[in-house]
């Protein structure tokens, strides 16, 4: 593994003028799916226009529907030719997919079976969620400002199995008429080691400590999981301080001293909770971005996609309040990861920094009594700060 990482600001990479100027056009799949998802996505579509206009590089960006969206269109939340496409892209940006609107519908339909068939079908088993606090916004943060100043930390989500896909599933009949839900948490050695050697490297670029996370204390697929990790680490991962926690402890030692933490390794649904909580230690989840990445193959490239952390926001859809800085920074990870653009990945997330430190705010980062600009105004904001920044 290698060759991506998070770095900590310290350590961002040098910047090379003109990167990427040589380069083919890029292939960007957009889906920007349901609720607040095409609102955000619109004013990233902004962000990608400029780049295109402004900067050495171009994108193809080809857009198509998942989620509540695409069942509407073809009665399926992932329509066959959109899952092709995705494995052709050199990436996927989404926006977020669900709302009530499709709730009732028969599991294998319901809008989130979209995103999960693309996780699965493009094997994108480490999930980065990095959660990073803005010095402007460390007074939206529910916690104290000591708390959370400076914090950045990074959750490596297992994706692609767990609980979400175990076998045997389902609600079944018993004979008395009770019913039964199942599912079925599992893990395999391999599944195991994969993401722990995501997680394991991603540390060595940062701060050189790995926290791996499950409850051991109850489940053997945590016993399991400990073991592995452990054994891992002896096998080359020296360099990186390794500790092991109960998720549950973990869920309170986010909130009591998240700073304690560099990187995180945990499965699915942990991962899936843990990374909600570590939203809010960044003022919100409008803030936090995500990169859902596959294994690197003999060419070095690597299936990805990335999506906020966030949903589809139902309770302020149509109502311009959404923040699409997580979308936006998502697509700041697909030019480091994906597409080699440390620079204008460093472009957007500075962009992104002034645009706070002027006291630009969307609502749910606005604080009580603050002022709350729109999310086009935010998009628009964003625009004239890379045209001052570029000039
Ligand atoms: P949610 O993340 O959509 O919303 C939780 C709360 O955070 C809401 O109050 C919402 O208004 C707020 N919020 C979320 N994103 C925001 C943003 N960008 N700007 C401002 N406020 C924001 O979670 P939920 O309400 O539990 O789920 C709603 C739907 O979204 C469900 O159908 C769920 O399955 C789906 N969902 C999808 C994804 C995804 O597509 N990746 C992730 C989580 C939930
Ligand atoms: C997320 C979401 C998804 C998950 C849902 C929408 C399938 O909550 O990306 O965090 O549970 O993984
Ligand atoms: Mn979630």
């Amino acid at each position: 593994m290698g060759g991506f990482g998070y770095p900590k600001r310290r350590e961002q990479p040098k910047k090379h003028e003109g990167e990427g100027s040589m380069a083919s056009n890029k292939r960007l799949l957009v889906l920007p799916g349901d609720g607040i998802g095409p609102e955000v996505m619109g004013e990233v579509r902004r962000v990608i226009d400029w780049m295109d206009r402004r900067r050495a590089v171009s994108f193809d960006v080809e857009e198509d529907l998942v989620g509540g969206a695409a069942f509407d269109a073809h009665g399926t939340p992932l329509h066959d030719n959109t899952m092709a496409r995705a494995h052709e892209v050199d990436a996927v940006l989404l926006g977020a997919v669900g709302g009530p609107k499709w709730d009732s519908l028969p599991f294998g339909q319901k809008p989130e079976r979209g995103l999960l068939r693309l996780r699965k079908e493009m094997g994108l088993f480490a999930n980065l969620r990095p959660a990073l606090c803005f010095e402007a916004l460390v007074e939206a943060s529910s916690l104290k400002p000591e708390i959370v100043s400076g914090l950045d930390l990074m959750i490596v989500r297992e994706l692609t199995g767990g609980v979400y896909f175990g076998e045997p599933r389902g609600i079944e009949e018993l004979p008395d008429g009770e019913r039964r839900g199942i599912n079925t948490q599992v893990y395999t050695t391999e599944e195991i080691r994969r993401v722990a050697a995501v997680a394991f490297e991603l540390a060595r670029k940062r701060g050189s400590k790995l926290c791996s996370v499950e409850k051991a204390n109850v489940m053997e697929s945590g016993v399991l999981w400990r073991e592995e990790v452990t054994k891992l680490h002896g096998e080359g991962y020296e360099d990186v301080e390794l500790s092991h926690m109960y998720a549950d402890n973990c869920a309170m030692q986010l909130v009591r001293y998240p700073k304690q933490f560099d990187v995180i390794v945990t499965d699915n649904l942990f991962g899936d909770m843990l990374s909600d909580e570590a939203a809010m230690l960044t003022g919100s989840l409008g803030m936090l971005p995500s990169a859902s990445l596959g294994a690197t193959d003999e060419t070095g490239r690597r299936k990805a996609l990335y999506e906020p952390v966030h949903g589809s926001a139902p309770d302020i859809t149509g109502e311009g309040k959404a923040n699409p800085l997580a979308t936006l920074l998502s697509f700041a990870m697909a030019l480091r990861y994906s597409f080699d653009l440390a620079d204008d990945a460093d472009l957007i997330e500075r962009a992104v920094e002034k645009v706070l430190a002027d006291g630009k705010r969307t609502g749910d980062i606005a604080g009580p009594g603050g002022q709350a600009i729109s999310t086009e105004a935010m998009g628009s904001a964003l625009i004239e700060e890379l045209d001052r920044m570029a000039a």
